[in-house]
């Protein structure tokens, strides 16, 4: 559907045109001055240094002749030349019933559907995931929902951190602790075990232990370099422990995410990457971009019209050792061969800013992607604690995910029981519910690059600018829709239509979800998932006013009550798909 601004300038430009102005003068904008207009046309301003006249003139001649115009309840051409216009709210009612019939609410999708691989959550086996994983995988998931919802074909993939050094320390410190294992016997000869040798929580004791031991150990930093050499040739016996690895550290990871309510299409790693490095090397020598120097093996991607100094990208360490950017590039020529990407989007901390301008160059010079492939990089801030540093445990420790989101839910619990209006049964579902909608809301209202403080208190209230208050919102539309079925019948519910508003903030809250299509598509445009929790606070906010303006259950006009209803419902459902689009869903009481 065309929004409210496109169609009133449709209707100017013909006005212009037909006396003799530019019709490119008709652009129409919502008025800053809602005290006396509703949008307003600046096109005569511009059109009268054109035509050398005066813009009160040509504003004027034009005003006179969109007063026929039926979308228009007023036009006026006022000093020194603009023309302040009002909706009809006839027109109105009528586009607002319209956008309620579409299932996208009068979205326009994508006029050209793209294949789109979205990189994002990027955890790392075998540790625990921690906040600094939380904002890739919120931010991750809100874009790859948009991304769908517009239309295009999403592709989304963990890409695990699975083949560092990581592995080659829980190898080392594994065998000092159970050198009876058969992996490490080297005369084993039959099947390894099918049960890993280790639990989830003894993983993830032994990997920050063996990573503090190397640090001191010299030896024992060695002996793991050593076993992540082996393991990266595929000796047998790591292969299996990595196996094992993996396994319970994805299971642990897929419970963490299906938590967050965090889903991917691929599990991949950057293992997954590994078989195309050989050729990615011998290929970038070929072409003559891979060049040695100290022994290690670099490709430049200074561009003439730097301003500031890239270092070249290093494909292969001295020791022969590939790196983090010789994965990722190895992950573009695997991506490239499955799924022809029009577009990459990578949801990373937006300190690896430099490494991906280092990738994105370097598969550009190669042509690894095509010239139009779109490589973005949405590079996120820090989440900080009350006192501005990095977000930390009480005791300073590194905050797990799992503890934070405990500490959120026990406030909101605790919430939730003060106002004692959710019955028993529901209460852990909507704590999860409501929680989530803390924590998402907290870190995806702040613009993404942004670094931001994470509060508690404030993110769980259900007051002010917070995802409870938008589901508190949504409740309470909800908890009407159905007195009112209840009262009158499912079917008089059903048969309800907007009608013409009667008072402003009926008009206000019409003219609020009438921008609900141009809120998403800039969102997406921009890849900006604080645009829509802007825009459901603008809803929530024009809902509030609406709803303290007019007794909607208590209106004994019946007419105009199935009006307030069907604006309602309205109302909810463009609340409702904004919160999907950021990953966040209402419970039924609150
Ligand atoms: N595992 C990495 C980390 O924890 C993030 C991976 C981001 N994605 C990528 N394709 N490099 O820093």
């Amino acid at each position: 559907m065309k929004s409210i601004l496109e169609i009133m300038a449709d209707e100017l430009r013909p006005l212009f045109s037909a006396r003799g102005y530019d019709e490119k003068f008709a652009m129409v904008k919502v008025s800053n001055r809602p005290d006396l207009c509703e949008y307003q046309c600046n096109g005569a301003m511009a059109a009268a240094k054109q035509y050398k006249k005066k813009p009160i003139d040509i504003a004027t001649e034009v005003a006179e002749a969109a007063r026929d115009c039926s979308m228009f309840s007023e036009v006026n051409a006022v000093m020194p030349g603009f023309i302040n216009l009002r909706i009809s709210n006839e027109w109105l009612a009528d586009h607002m019933e319209k956008m309620a019939q579409q299932e996208k609410l009068g979205l326009n999708e994508e006029s050209e559907p793209k294949t789109v691989v979205i990189d994002f959550g990027g955890a790392n086996a075998a540790k625990p995931l921690h906040v600094g994983h939380l904002r890739s995988a919120v931010i991750g998931e809100s874009i790859q929902r948009m991304a769908r919802y517009m239309g295009n074909h999403v592709i989304s993939d963990v890409h695990l951190g699975d083949w560092g050094l990581q592995m080659g320390l829980i190898i080392t410190e594994l065998q000092e602790r159970k050198p009876e294992l058969p992996y490490f016997d080297p005369d084993f000869k039959g099947e390894y075990p099918a049960e890993a040798p280790f639990t989830i929580a003894e993983l993830e004791e032994i990997y920050p232990a063996a990573s503090k031991k190397s640090k001191v150990d010299e030896v024992f930093a060695e002996k793991a370099h050593q076993a992540t050499l082996r393991l990266q040739e595929g000796f047998a016996p790591y292969t299996a422990i990595w196996n094992h690895i993996m396994n319970v550290s994805k299971k642990d990871l897929k419970r963490n995410y299906d938590n967050l309510d965090v889903h991917f299409d691929l599990w991949k790693g950057e293992s997954d990457a590994e078989p195309y490095i050989p050729g990615l090397i011998d290929d970038l020598v070929k072409k003559g971009l891979a060049v040695e120097s100290q022994g290690a093996l670099v490709v430049d991607i200074a561009e003439e019209s730097d301003t500031r100094e890239y270092p070249p990208c290093i494909v292969r360490k001295s020791d022969g050792a590939a790196l983090y950017a010789t994965s990722d590039l190895a992950t573009i020529i695997q991506r490239e061969q499955d799924f022809h990407p029009d577009r990459y989007i990578y949801v990373v901390d937006k300190r690896q800013e430099l490494h991906f301008t280092q990738v994105f160059r370097v598969s550009r010079k190669a042509g690894y992607v095509k010239p139009e492939t779109e490589l973005t990089f949405l590079g996120f801030g820090t989440m900080n604690g009350k006192d501005g540093g990095p977000f930390k445990t009480r005791d300073g420790g590194v905050m797990r995910l799992e503890y934070l989101i405990h500490d959120i839910n026990e406030e909101v619990e605790k919430k939730i029981r003060e106002k004692g209006r959710v019955p028993e049964d529901e209460i852990a579902e909507t704590v999860r519910r409501v929680g989530l909608a803390a924590l998402k809301y907290g870190d995806l209202s702040n613009q993404a690059t942004k670094d931001y403080i994470f509060d508690v208190d404030r993110f769980t209230s259900f007051e002010g600018n917070t995802g409870p208050h938008i589901q508190y919102m949504d409740v309470r539309i909800k908890s009407i829709l159905t007195r009112y079925a209840e009262e009158k019948g499912a079917a008089a519910a059903q048969a309800a239509v907007i009608r013409p508003a009667e008072s402003d903030s009926e008009k206000k809250l019409q003219m609020v979800l009438a921008k609900f299509g141009e809120a998403v598509e800039s969102a997406w445009n921009e890849i900006a998932p604080h645009k829509i929790c802007a825009y459901m606070s603008e809803v929530s906010d024009a809902f509030s006013a609406f709803y303290l303006d007019n007794n909607i259950l208590g209106e004994t006009d019946e007419n105009r009550q199935k009006g307030f209803i069907a604006l309602i419902r309205l109302t909810s459902r463009v609340l409702e798909t904004c919160m999907d689009l950021i990953g966040v869903k209402a419970p039924d009481h609150m």
